[in-house]
């Protein structure tokens, strides 16, 4: 296989995975020769200490930090919140801010924590009578998989429901058993997935047929938070600073939403905006956001059509009232947010106790985002904005010292260009 480069000898990483850190940098340094300002980057620890990341993942070699900050002015279901975000894009934790310092508080809502385990059934001779024999034995199903956990059943969750659904490809018919179970304040995917490995030899007996897999569905349409909030007519129209009246910025969101619901092509950008403040918020508290990701994209497309996952609509006097539905799974228990230092600091400044409460702040934030994206891009633009923050980037790239980030970055603003360019030549004049 070629890697790309010329001089590298792949026999270096052979084993790669039983070596120290300290040797697994060295090869690389070798094998890639990196200078003594790029292997500082790679022992510079952070607030993750190496052995903790060791421990995490495979093949480590140092840590990535990110931008960790955190969002202001959100009031959720009454309580007021300072919600830790980690992200590389300018303008979010802005964004995320201002929404929801214009908005009205937020008001939220949440289902049981109830996570789907699927066993695949392949090689059945009677899909019906599989599916009805499995049906006949629930009792005595759901009894052996809550053998499996006693501490999820202590604390009130543990196995509710076993369904059969009848599948069929070009190579004949399947069954899908899905295991239902309430999982408190787990992500689930380790209990479940142990539930359904357990519950499988069982299945195969029944049904004479053969178990292929067992594996939790980040579809977890039982497991929803939903958020409303109101953005006033008044608050609207002060947001532009004048440039429009509340009326106007009323429809202009409206009229964007009514985009997402007509053209997938808008719904998926739409639907990133979202997810620009949710998944912000779930590596900050160290969850596993790609699962949320796939749950979301998924549940968008669930009634047949990819569509939005928040909704706009105009109350009685006018107001916007903003609302999102969708699935949001996470834990306050095991995996990475009980050994990442930076994961419990999050939790700490949440002050959130369970699993639930801290979905409704998530997906609060996530129509915050969304309203925030929608305002700017049906109004101004987005460009505005998200240059003026993008600005100091900029500033940097084009070779600014400290000093001279600020100068420059204000300039480009006032003249309404900000472009490397641009940065450049206002340089070029300050340092005359
Ligand atoms: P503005 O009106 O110039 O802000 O908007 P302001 O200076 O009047 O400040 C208002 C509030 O915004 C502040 O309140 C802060 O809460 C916050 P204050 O504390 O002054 O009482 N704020 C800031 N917070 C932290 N650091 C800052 C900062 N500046 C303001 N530097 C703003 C500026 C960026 C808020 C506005 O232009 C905005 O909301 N833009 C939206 C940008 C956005 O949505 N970015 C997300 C990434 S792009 C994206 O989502 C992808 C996309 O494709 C999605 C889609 O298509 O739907 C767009």
């Amino acid at each position: 296989m070629d890697f790309g480069v010329d001089y590298m000898d792949k026999k270096s990483f052979a084993g790669f995975y039983k070596k120290e850190i300290k040797e697994r940098q060295e090869i690389l340094a070798k094998e890639f020769d990196l200078s003594k300002d790029e292997k500082a980057l790679l022992s510079k620890e952070s607030a993750l200490p190496f052995s903790v990341a060791n421990r995490m993942i495979e093949n480590v070699v140092g840590t990535f930090p990110l931008p960790y900050s955190v969002a202001t002015n959100f009031v959720i279901d009454g309580k007021d919140y300072i919600i830790p975000m980690a992200i590389e894009e300018p303008s979010v934790v802005a964004a995320a801010s201002n929404a929801a310092k214009i908005s009205n508080g937020f008001e939220t809502a949440a289902d049981e924590p109830i996570m789907i385990g699927q066993i695949q059934v392949i090689n059945i001779k009677d899909a019906e009578h599989a599916k009805n024999t499995i049906e006949h034995h629930k009792t005595e199903l759901l009894e052996l998989v809550e053998k499996v956990d006693p501490v999820l059943i202590k604390f009130g969750g543990g196995p509710k429901d076993l369904q059969v659904n009848i599948l069929e490809d070009e190579k004949g018919k399947m069954l899908e058993v899905q295991l239902l179970v309430d999982v408190r304040d787990a992500m689930g995917a380790n209990a479940i997935n142990t539930m359904t490995e357990k519950l499988a030899p069982k299945i195969e007996e029944l049904t004479k047929g053969k178990a292929i897999l067992k594996i939790i569905s980040n579809l977890a349409i039982y497991r929803r938070a939903q958020a409303k909030a109101v953005w006033t007519k008044d608050a609207l129209g002060g947001s532009t600073k004048g440039k429009f009246n509340g009326e106007e910025v009323v429809e202009a969101i409206l009229n964007a939403y009514r985009f997402a619901v007509a053209t997938q092509f808008r719904a998926t950008t739409h639907n990133k905006g979202i997810m620009n403040g949710i998944d912000a918020v779930m590596i900050a508290t160290g969850q596993d956001f790609r699962a949320i990701e796939a749950g979301a994209h998924s549940f968008a497309a669930y009634k047949g059509k990819y569509s939005p996952l928040t909704k706009y609509s105009k109350d009685k006097d006018g107001n916007l009232v903003g609302e999102i539905d969708m699935p949001l799974v996470l834990g306050i228990v095991g995996g990475a947010i009980k050994v990442h230092p930076l994961a419990q600091l999050s939790m700490k400044i949440l002050g959130v106790k369970t699993a639930e409460e801290l979905a409704r702040i998530i997906v609060s934030v996530g129509l915050a985002q969304n309203f925030a994206a929608l305002r700017v891009l049906s109004t101004e633009g987005l460009q505005k904005g998200h240059m003026r923050l993008h600005a100091k980037n900029i500033a940097v790239q084009a070779g600014a010292t400290k000093e001279e980030i600020d100068i420059v970055a204000a300039k480009m603003v006032e003249a309404k260009e900000v472009s490397q360019g641009k940065a450049e030549e206002i340089l070029g004049e300050i340092r005359k």
